[in-house]
């Protein structure tokens, strides 16, 4: 790889595969990064010069007409979802699923997702898209990715990840898609430790915020899904972040942003699109994702405090094993633990 001028620029003589696998990860920054989403819609503004003011009061009235689809199941399209690039964007890094049991498609499933990582890099490509085949893997179940509701409400992001089949991690919306009565064969993905976990991916590390993480447990008992442990190894190599120990002035700053803003400002470090000194690019890290077996969840009209550990502390436990397990084929050392807090 070329240096030049302090910077490592990429090698515009690699591989004709790595240049796909580039393009995949490319057009991924394009639909899920902000500043991708106005690259997306700026030619319309270009070709409707005189008439943006009425594509704006147009889609205006759309995103009213349609504002309360996130929390009613989205409208994932499959043929989006299957599209090439999705598979492109994950041999970038590889990412890849690996099945440990069969999910029973006459049942539903909360598939929760560990580590979040800065941005869930692994969770998007393997169940928002089929870019590792896990649609073939599971026949009869339909994943649905959940994410902040805030993401819905900003323009043309909503479309787009309503597409991909994400949905609204609220309490409404989970009951809603894992409705036993209306609903099976469906499996949404929860990202568990949600914005604290991301101050915690730095790569290597396999911190969770998961003790004090409890609604997801109260949700599976409430509607009878079976809950399914998931661990991606690799989550938090795909970018590196800036020492943020608790106790730090950084993370005191990122804590009070957190608590009174609900989002984490991780300072992170990826990639370019020409360049790999520095961006905001994913790394080319493998991410492989386990998804466990599912722990059988019975329903229960009124959850108890008591039901609620009790599951809990299985759901740990099952993790735990599940990361011990398959540790040591993903590049985790002997040694190394699954921090939990
Ligand atoms: C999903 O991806 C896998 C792996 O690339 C591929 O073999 C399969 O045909 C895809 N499935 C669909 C329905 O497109």
């Amino acid at each position: 790889m070329p240096q030049l001028l302090g910077i490592e620029w990429i090698d515009i003589f690699s591989s004709v595969e790595r240049k796909i696998t580039y393009l995949g990860m490319v057009a991924h920054s394009i639909y899920t990064y902000p500043v991708g989403n106005m690259v997306l819609v700026a030619p319309l503004f270009w070709l409707f010069p005189f008439h943006w003011f009425f594509l704006i009061l147009l889609y205006t009235a759309w995103v009213y007409y349609d504002r309360d689809t996130p929390s009613k199941g989205g409208y994932g399209l499959d043929f989006i979802r299957k599209w090439r690039v999705n598979r492109w964007n994950a041999d970038y890094f590889p990412a890849r699923v690996h099945k440990t049991a069969d999910l029973d498609p006459e049942k539903n499933y909360i598939l929760a997702y560990h580590p979040h990582g800065i941005i869930s890099m692994g969770g998007w490509v393997n169940f928002a898209s089929n870019g590792s085949g896990v649609m073939d893997m599971y026949p009869g179940i339909t994943f649905n990715l959940c994410t902040l509701g805030l993401n819905f409400k900003i323009p043309i992001r909503r479309e787009i990840l309503l597409l991909f089949g994400c949905i609204d991690c609220s309490k409404e919306s989970i009951e809603y898609v894992l409705c036993p009565k209306t609903n099976k064969g469906r499996a949404i993905v929860l990202v568990v430790g949600g914005a604290a976990e991301s101050l915690d991916a730095h790569p290597g590390k396999h911190e969770l915020t998961l003790l004090s993480r409890k609604g997801f447990i109260r949700e599976a008992l409430l509607t009878g899904a079976q809950l399914v442990p998931v661990y991606s190894f690799g989550e938090n190599d795909v970018f590196e972040q800036a020492a943020n120990p608790p106790g730090s002035r950084l993370r005191k700053w990122q804590d009070t942003l957190r608590k009174s803003m609900g989002m984490s400002l991780p300072i992170v470090k990826g990639r370019g699109y020409l360049q790999y000194s520095f961006g905001f690019l994913p790394l080319r890290r493998p991410i492989n994702t386990v998804i466990g077996a599912p722990i059988h969840v019975e329903k229960m009209e009124n959850p108890t405090k008591e039901r609620i550990d009790e599951l809990h502390e299985e759901y740990v436990k099952k993790l735990t094993e599940l990361f011990e397990k398959y540790k040591g084929q993903f590049g985790v050392k002997k040694d190394v633990k699954l921090v939990l807090k």
